[in-house]
């Protein structure tokens, strides 16, 4: 496995505002070595560590966290925009630059004797991330390990993730 996955990432310009390089994970799954690469290195990362699921962050977090799921042979736990989940949930709201947003899981998912690993897309501001892990330690669930495909250093996320007693791998930095 040597494939340079950094450079099937594309940055647009000036998406979704003026001023931000917006790094687009489409071009990296639609290249099947790519795509593959990917899953396969966050799950070797995460063999022998005993997790008993993957929890993925909707809407891009789905796409690689279900893939590591399958990889590692455990199950899927997604995490929800507000309103989505059918069952009995739990949120956490997190800040947004302009207001707030809400995640949800299920309320019964989860229990003390599961050790989950978190899988995004991308960490910037590590607001969506920190949020998550909130949520998914309210469930008594270990969650000391969470995986993304990009890390933006310059926002900070991956250290204050860090912080909260994560430990965080990233593929691009
Ligand atoms: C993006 C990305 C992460 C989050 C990272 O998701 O997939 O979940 O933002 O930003 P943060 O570290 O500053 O919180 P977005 O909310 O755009 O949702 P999407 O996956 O549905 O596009
Ligand atoms: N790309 C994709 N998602 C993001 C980015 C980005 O550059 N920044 C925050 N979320």
């Amino acid at each position: 496995m040597t494939l340079d996955l950094k450079s099937l990432v594309r940055t647009i310009p000036d998406y979704p505002k003026k001023g931000i390089l917006f790094r687009d994970i489409t071009t990296l799954i639609e290249h099947p070595e790519g795509f593959k690469e990917s899953v396969e290195r966050i799950a070797s990362a995460h063999r022998g560590l005993n997790i008993t699921h993957v929890a993925g962050i909707e809407a891009r977090g789905f796409i690689f966290g279900a893939g590591v799921a399958i990889a590692l042979g455990v199950g899927f736990v997604p995490i929800r925009k507000k309103g989505k989940l059918p069952g009995e949930t739990i949120g956490q709201n997190y800040a947004l630059e302009y207001g707030v947003d809400t995640i949800e899981i299920h309320a019964d998912v989860l229990n003390a004797d599961d050790n989950v690993l978190l899988v995004d897309d991308l960490i910037a501001t590590g607001g969506t991330a920190i949020a998550a892990v909130s949520l998914l330690r309210r469930t008594g669930a270990t969650i000391s390990r969470a995986a993304f495909v990009i890390d933006l250093p310059d926002l900070g996320g991956a250290s204050k993730l860090r912080d909260e007693g994560v430990e965080v791998d990233e593929l691009i930095s």
